[in-house]
């Protein structure tokens, strides 16, 4: 008999970010084992379009655009799943921004926070409201899209790496104090990754050949290579794991 273990059958999932790329890849994973996803970014007609698409697949998807550094945004956002569903039972806080690329020193103090606002104070709120949803059923799975540069930091990435390494900490502190609601909260660390976010390194040929040759695969991951970590994480298959970090690196950090 096949395993049961990554059903998703009956339980409603938040992804951010889910207009494009890791987001949207792991948005069609999570439909696909039966999840009805609720698709959140910035652009209504983008997840729209998302959405629609899940629907044809044959699966079941909602969509709320929320910018994820405005604070009524998310409250509204939580508020419609509770309207809707009474319930929540996977979060997956993977929208972020990376605005300044270049010398540490030289990154403009607005840039500055509104990485820190939408990459660490996004997580941290979306995390408080759905952690608080989903204890009223006594369980749930937030996974945390971090990144290798949380653990070593990128060049001419330093406040992105910052914010990605504050993650990593706040998924074991989320994961400690929510324990005992029955929450489980994880990190997936992605190396270099083909979309948008990263085309600015995925599509210069001088970039890559500085990046490839520390990723023993040697090649630069798909969002759909991402999405499997996430699915492992929020299943039953993982209901003994929390607190943790999943790298899906290509070898990058061994
Ligand atoms: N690609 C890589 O190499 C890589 C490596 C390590 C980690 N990551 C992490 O993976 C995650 C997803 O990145 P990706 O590569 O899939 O990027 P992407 O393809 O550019 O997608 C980013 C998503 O986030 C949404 N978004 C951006 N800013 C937002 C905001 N302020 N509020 C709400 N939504 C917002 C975007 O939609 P809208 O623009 O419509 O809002 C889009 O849906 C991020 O956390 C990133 O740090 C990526």
């Amino acid at each position: 008999m096949p395993t049961k273990l990554f059903d998703l059958k009956g339980r409603v999932a938040l992804i951010t970010g889910a207009s494009r790329g890791i987001g949207e890849a792991t948005a069609r994973l999570l439909a696909e084992q039966g999840a009805h996803v609720v698709l959140s970014s910035r652009k209504q007609a983008d997840l729209d379009a998302v959405a629609a698409s899940i629907i044809a697949d044959g699966g079941e998807a909602s969509a709320i655009a929320a910018h994820q550094g405005d604070s009524d945004a998310l409250a509204q956002l939580i508020s419609a799943i509770d309207q809707r569903f009474g319930r929540l039972d996977i979060l997956v806080n993977n929208a972020a921004t990376n605005p300044h690329f270049g010398h540490i020193s030289d990154t403009p103090m607005a840039m500055v926070d509104k990485t820190l606002q939408v990459n660490v104070k996004g997580y941290f709120e979306l995390a408080a409201l759905a952690s608080k949803l989903m204890r009223r059923n006594g369980k749930g799975a937030i996974v945390n899209i971090a990144s290798i540069n949380g653990v070593k930091p990128g060049p001419m990435q330093g406040i992105y790496s910052i914010t990605k390494a504050a993650v990593i900490n706040m998924t074991k502190a989320y994961a400690m104090e929510c324990a005992p609601w029955g929450i489980r909260v994880n990190a997936v660390l992605p190396g270099l990754t083909d979309t948008r976010f990263a085309s600015a390194l995925t599509t210069d040929d001088k970039m890559l050949a500085h990046f490839l040759p520390a990723i023993p695969l040697a090649r630069v991951a798909q969002p759909q290579e991402i999405a499997p970590a996430v699915l492992y994480l929020v299943s039953d298959a993982a209901s003994y794991v929390t607190g943790t970090t999943l790298a899906v690196d290509g070898g990058f950090l061994t």
